[in-house]
């Protein structure tokens, strides 16, 4: 089998070093992937939203199956696209059509959606800015903190939570009417604060049966102490402690089950992942958001737990036959901490050159910002390279990461020294 991975970051090297092991792949394809998928597949310069691009590469490469990792090319349609041309409507395509991926691309659809089919999920209204003064009448009904959310993609920055009414209203009035975030802010949700601590769970479907996969928790925030910018993840943890068998259960009958049956129902045919994105208050479920994706970095946490044969439980999700399949999760406690260019989330510099990452003996180095340039291995994003390492217990994991990084540097390295910390 001839596998391509659509995207270039830590997410798709985990893949790719997963599928990686699977007898039955004999040839890995990662476009446009990064310098560490490269010493595991052949790395296609394509960007997985030119389909036509994509379609090129499938046919002259006699790609078999197709692996989407971010959420951009889901969106704009890249499954309907497959099975939309005769030459390509026989190869799988792992993630959702565009029907199923406005779950994460409409904050809008996918409120409607968990109200219609009972999923908790905190009180929200959407506005435009024709509707603008009923917008500022609904936050005069609320309590702060206030969250607005953009209802397009807006590149992980279109949520806003602010502390106070005025604040709230000038927001949303720059969302509206001055488009902050362009088109995706044409429609905003308001919703309620949900109070409790955030988790992530993933679940694979074939939109007949799904399998549930390890819980994890990420750090999304730039600085030490959850403070500062928002990112797209400095580090996780998986398993997630409070995340024990009975909460997992209460996710499974009030969220996985009604998500699942709501896309049947709304002839959704979902082949793919959905991550949930959860507030736990007091063992309590609430939704935050759907992606239709896996998370980066929850992916360098979650597959090298999972010691079965990914590539099995995709063949299952190509086929419908998912019910048929199992697979075993490692018990141990895995933990990756992302080395960052210094600078991000806000400007940054490329290109530098990393060293020592090949010394690491102890952890998983998962690429995500990397590029080769010259033979060297150079920074080539925000995100560069994610540490990851198992422990019988969280502290003994972190002890692997932060000591694997000791070894690692680039000029203006940075990454954070308190992964977990609300979990110890
Ligand atoms: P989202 O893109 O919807 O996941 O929102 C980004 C982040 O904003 C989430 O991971 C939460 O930390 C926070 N957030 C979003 N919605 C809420 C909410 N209703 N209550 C509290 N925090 C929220
Ligand atoms: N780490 C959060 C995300 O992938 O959206």
């Amino acid at each position: 089998m001839k596998v391509l991975i659509l995207g270039s970051g830590g997410r798709e090297h985990a893949f790719a070093f997963k599928l990686a092991e699977s007898n039955k792949i004999t040839q890995l394809f990662v476009a446009p992937g990064n310098a560490g998928t490269q010493e595991l597949a052949i790395n296609l310069d394509i960007n997985p939203t030119d389909f036509e691009a994509v379609k090129k590469a499938v046919l002259e490469n006699a790609i078999e199956m197709v692996v989407v990792g971010p959420e951009a090319p889901l969106v704009a349609g890249i499954h309907d696209f497959f099975l939309a041309d005769a030459t390509l409507n026989h190869i799988p395509v792992i993630g959702p059509k565009k029907d199923g991926a406005l779950l994460e691309g409409s904050k809008d659809f996918s409120k409607k959606f968990m109200q219609k089919h009972g999923i908790p999920t905190a009180k929200y209204q959407s506005f435009t800015n024709e509707t603008l003064e009923n917008g500022f009448k609904f936050l005069e009904t609320l309590q702060p903190p206030f969250v607005l959310k953009a209802d397009g993609l807006a590149a992980g920055k279109g949520v806003l939570i602010l502390h106070s009414l005025a604040e709230a209203k000038a927001e949303l009035k720059e969302m509206l009417t001055n488009q902050k975030f362009g088109e995706a802010s044409s429609t905003v949700v308001i919703e309620e604060f949900l109070k409790g601590i955030e988790l992530s769970v993933f679940v694979l479907t074939d939109g007949k049966s799904y399998k549930i996969l390890p819980s994890a928790k990420d750090y999304k925030r730039i600085g030490e102490g959850d403070a500062g910018l928002n990112t797209g993840g400095m580090g996780a943890i998986s398993p997630v402690p409070f995340a024990d068998e009975d909460f997992i259960n209460k996710v499974e009958e009030l969220v996985v089950k009604p998500t699942i049956a709501g896309l049947q129902k709304d002839g959704i045919d979902y082949r793919g992942f959905i991550f949930i994105g959860l507030m736990n208050d007091a063992g309590n479920p609430s939704v935050v958001e759907y992606n239709v994706r896996m998370g980066d970095p929850e992916t360098e946490v979650v597959i090298p737990r999972i010691e079965s044969d990914l590539f099995e439980l995709f063949e299952g999700v190509a086929h419908q036959t998912l019910h048929e399949k199992s697979f075993q999760v490692s018990s141990k406690t895995a933990t990756t901490v992302m080395l960052v260019s210094g600078g991000y989330p806000d400007e940054y510099e490329k290109n530098k050159e990393i060293v020592g990452f090949e010394n690491v003996e102890n952890s998983i180095v998962f690429h995500a910002g990397t590029t080769l340039k010259n033979g060297k291995v150079v920074s080539n994003g925000g995100r560069v390279m994610a540490i990851t390492s198992f422990g019988n217990t969280m502290e003994e994991a972190l002890e692997k990461s932060y000591k694997s990084i000791d070894k690692i540097c680039f000029e203006k390295m940075y990454f954070r020294k308190d992964i977990g910390f609300d979990l110890k």
